[in-house]
Formats: C-alpha cells, sequence, structure tokens
C-alpha cells in the first residue's frame, strides 16, 4: 500500500446499507482503534473478509530458513561482493529479506516505534483532528487506504507522513513523534541509498544506477497499528498485496502476524530484534525487466492485547514526467523488454483507483 490519494471515489459495487456503516466509521475519525476502545466485542460487518480469505488465515509455515537475514556489516569495504550477491539472490527467490547490522542503532528503532505508538494511542481528539485523506501537508491520519475501494475492511489505523521530496512542515508533525519522524528519515536515507546500491550490484549494473532513476526521491512512511482485534478469524491487519514502489523498508515491533506467499503458501517473516525487512515493490519488477520480484505479502489480524506497531517507507521515484519501463542494459535478444513504458503519474493513478490486491499492477504493463 501507500500514499492516500485524494481522487478516490466510493465503488459502485458497495450496496447501500453498507456505504452508510462505512460512512459512519469514517466520519467518527476514530480508526478502527476508537472502534476498539469503545469496548466492542464483535467487528462490523464491513471489515468482513470473504470466505476464501478466511479459510487460509492461520499461522503460517516458518520462514526462519526460507527468507534470510543478511549481516549487512562490511558493505561498503570487505564483504560487498558476498552481500551484493545475498541480497540478489533474495530479491530474485523471493522479494523479501531482513537486514542486521544496518546501520540504524537499536535505540533509533525502539524510539521511532515507541513514537508511533504514542501517537496512535495518544488524545482521541488530536487524532481525529488530523483525519484525512488528503495528502496536501504531507501528514495524515485514517484507517484503512482502500477503505472506500475494498470488498472489506482492515483491522488497523495509520498514519503517513512524506518524508521526501521534501518534509512537512515541522509543526505539521505532531508532537509526539516529531523529532523520531526527523531521525527516521535520516537513517533511512542513508540506508536506502545502500541498499539501492547493493541492489543496483545485483543485477550487474553501476552502483549508481536506480539512484540516478531518482528510485530514492519520493519517500512515504506509513505508520501503521494493529490494536486488538476481539475477531480475528474473521478479518485481516492489511489484505494480500503487493508494494507499488521500487523498495520497502519495514520496521516491526515484536508481536509478529507479517506473511508473504510463496508457491501459494504463506511463510511467516518473523520479527528479527534489531532487523529492518526488506521487500522489492512492483517498479522495481518492472524495471528489473523481471530479474527481481515483488511478492505478495499480508498482515494477520492482532489477536493480542499488545499492539502491533510497523513503520514502513516505500521509496518511489521522485521523477514522475519521464517515462519508465526495463532498463535498456537489462534488455537483450535472448531477455526482451516484458513491460510497456509508461509515465509514473499514469502508474499511481491505476493504483489508487483499485484496491489492496495482488499483482494486478504489474501485470498490467506486461506484454
Ligand atoms: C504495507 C505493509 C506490513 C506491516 O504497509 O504495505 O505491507 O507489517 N505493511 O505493517
Ligand atoms: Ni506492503
Amino acid at each position: 500500500m501507500a500514499a492516500a490519494d485524494p481522487s478516490s471515489t466510493a465503488g459502485d459495487h458497495v450496496p447501500h446499507d453498507r456505504v452508510a456503516e462505512i460512512t459512519r466509521f469514517e466520519d467518527s475519525k476514530l480508526g478502527v482503534k476508537g472502534l476498539v476502545d469503545s469496548g466492542l466485542g464483535a467487528i462490523p460487518g464491513f471489515f468482513i473478509h470473504p470466505a476464501e480469505t478466511l479459510s487460509s488465515l492461520r499461522p503460517g509455515r516458518p520462514g526462519v530458513d526460507l527468507i534470510p537475514t543478511i549481516d549487512l556489516a562490511g558493505a561498503d569495504s570487505d564483504r560487498r561482493a558476498e552481500i551484493v550477491e545475498r541480497v540478489s539472490r533474495a530479491c530474485r527467490e523471493l522479494g523479501f529479506f531482513q537486514i542486521i547490522n544496518h546501520g540504524v542503532p537499536v535505540e533509533a528503532l525502539d524510539r521511532a516505534i515507541g513514537a508511533v505508538r504514542a501517537f496512535h494511542e495518544g488524545p482521541p481528539e488530536e487524532k481525529a483532528g488530523m483525519y484525512t485523506r488528503e495528502t496536501k501537508t504531507g501528514v495524515s491520519f485514517f484507517s484503512n487506504i482502500d477503505l472506500f475501494q475494498s470488498k472489506a475492511a482492515s483491522w488497523r489505523d495509520t498514519l503517513q507522513i512524506r518524508l521526501a521530496p521534501t518534509l512537512p512542515s515541522l509543526e505539521d508533525i505532531p508532537e509526539v513523534c516529531r523529532s523520531e519522524v526527523v531521525e527516521w528519515n535520516q537513517h533511512i536515507q542513508q540506508l536506502g541509498s545502500l541498499l539501492l546500491g547493493l541492489l543496483s550490484e545485483g543485477l550487474g549494473l553501476d552502483m549508481g544506477r536506480l539512484e540516478g532513476l531518482t528510485c530514492l526521491g519520493t519517500r512515504i512512511m506509513v505508520a501503521h497499528y494493529y490494536p486488538y482485534c476481539p475477531e480475528p478469524d474473521r478479518t485481516v491487519g492489511i489484505a494480500s498485496h503487493t508494494d507499488p514502489g521500487v523498495i520497502t523498508l519495514l520496521l516491526q515491533n515484536h508481536m509478529g502476524g507479517l506473511q508473504i506467499k510463496k508457491d501459494e503458501e504463506w511463510v511467516e517473516v518473523e520479527p528479527v530484534p534489531g532487523a529492518l525487512v526488506i521487500n522489492v515493490g512492483d517498479i522495481l519488477q518492472i524495471i528489473s525487466n523481471d530479474e527481481y520480484k515483488s511478492v505478495e505479502h499480508r498482515v494477520l489480524a492482532n489477536p493480542s492485547k499488545e499492539p502491533r506497531v510497523s513503520i514502513a517507507v516505500f521509496c518511489n521515484p521522485s521523477n514522475r514526467e519521464d517515462s519508465f519501463g526495463p532498463i535498456p542494459e537489462l534488455i537483450s535478444p535472448q531477455k526482451p523488454a516484458l513491460f510497456q513504458q509508461f509515465l509514473f503519474t499514469d502508474y499511481l493513478r491505476r493504483f489508487f483507483a483499485k484496491e489492496l490486491d495482488g499483482k494486478s499492477l504489474v501485470n498490467f504493463y506486461r506484454l
């Protein structure tokens, strides 16, 4: 998922009483946490997912042996070749990996999670005052980016902050997390640059190639809060989707529930202390001409009283007027371009017109 879009409209397929229920929820401006705080014992009907989703909701296969945790120590020196090889393999086979010794101090990870949690657990009237689907100021609070497009809503709330090309005015960032957001952005910028270098080399390209395409130029932070769900067997925390951007850098707290789809089977992305989760987005799959894979993932609804908190930063190209498509060096007679060229603005418009779902966007541009 990604940034909220003001131009989204209600889907035509939704029956009227459902629209009324969703609208009441939206107008409360209190999100899912507001429902939980009101003490409800059952989830409202519009959160209930279709039977085929519900029948797949169970802890996934343990991922520890499958999803690599890559130690980045020495990435700028003696271990670079080995690290590039591991990152490249993970992006080709799974589209997901975890990293440790990534240069972001453990205290900064804890501070970021703590600050996001403090925001979501702060005064409801302050959050309600920020509740919006507009992105004008670069800061917004809402529940379910695709509330009006999806078949069923999911059990989470989101604080979204634009980090780049420019941070919002500092006074627009909630005070409880202001310094932490500024600090997080600095860490993510540095780490994002290191990762894009490794990812470029993993494709056999110069280290600066992806950054040269402005792949780090737009960064959107989405800070999710997955409160206790009284009926975790009837809904999800975030529905199965792929991320639209280039790469996502994700910090999750220790609660678990993130799963990726591998050969039609769900696999857990277990929280690793001190680690960040990195995944390939649709744009990177396209510009890498299918070398790297953007993989479906989801989060189960949280059955515990303790909240699940996560912070994703989506990196997107900032150059929106140029056309994008497979990088020329990755096209050859043996491997022709598998995708058409397109404008990034067109791509985003298509993303926001639909619900979070599987791989429809990648396939739309496939030749
Ligand atoms: C997302 C996402 C996972 C998480 O925001 O796109 O996949 O752990 N989040 O919150
Ligand atoms: Ni995602």
